[in-house]
């Protein structure tokens, strides 16, 4: 048997994290077995590389040692975490994977699309998501919503050196993802972010019931 691999994809404060965890108690409740997990982290190696990229404080990083740090962490948690589950016949529920990579470093920073391409295929293992579901929204409405988890002081929760670039990148982030949903239409499904939690867990279901 083998499981199902969906990932949950979008610019900031899309509120993908809140969603995931929706649908993961929601699925549960049903008897589904179902794994939440998310990038960079999903196993230690990722945890401490994700520290690492998100703290600002952390050290200097520039773009290209950025990009391989997210797909150290992500060749790791394919290995260790993704296929095991998968085989197992698992319904994975993964908080970002490849395309963010896309979105932030090739959208965001101006790296080489063809060279992401290649580097995400590389360490996905080749592995490649059964559905993803983009959380769209403005900019400025996921921004606000981003400071404003920050400002509720959880360490967890601070600004990250993401959140703090400025508006343009952002933009290219949200353009990214649009662009790549409609490059693929038969796996993205874009979802109104900005509705309400009920409407867009409602909207979740109702694409997560199309896997069974
Ligand atoms: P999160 O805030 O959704 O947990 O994601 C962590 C940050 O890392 C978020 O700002 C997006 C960024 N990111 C990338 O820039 N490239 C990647 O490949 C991944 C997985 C995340």
């Amino acid at each position: 048997m083998t499981g199902r691999f969906v990932t949950f994809e979008g610019s900031e404060g899309c509120g993908k994290t809140t969603q995931i965890r929706l649908a993961a108690a929601s699925l549960a409740e049903r008897g589904i077995p179902v794994f939440e997990t998310a990038e960079p982290g999903g196993t230690p190696l990722g945890r401490r590389i994700r520290e690492i990229l998100l703290n600002r404080g952390s050290c200097t990083i520039g773009a290209e040692a950025e990009l391989l740090l997210f797909a150290a962490a992500r060749a790791q948690h394919v290995r260790e975490i993704i296929l095991p589950a998968l085989k197992e016949g698992t319904l994975i529920l993964c908080d970002r994977f490849a395309d963010a990579t896309v979105a932030y470093q090739g959208f965001g920073r101006g790296l080489d699309a063809d060279f992401i391409r290649i580097l995400n295929a590389f360490s996905a293992l080749s592995l490649k998501p059964d559905m993803t579901l983009l959380f769209d929204l403005p900019v400025a409405t996921g921004l606000a919503r981003a400071q404003k988890r920050a400002a509720g002081g959880q360490p967890e929760t601070a600004e990250d050196r993401f959140e703090h670039e400025d508006y343009d990148f952002h933009e290219r982030i949200r353009k990214g993802y649009l662009t790549l949903a409609a490059g693929e239409p038969d796996r993205f499904r874009i979802i109104d972010g900005a509705a309400d939690v009920e409407t867009v867990h409602r909207e979740v279901c109702r694409c997560l019931a199309e896997l069974s």
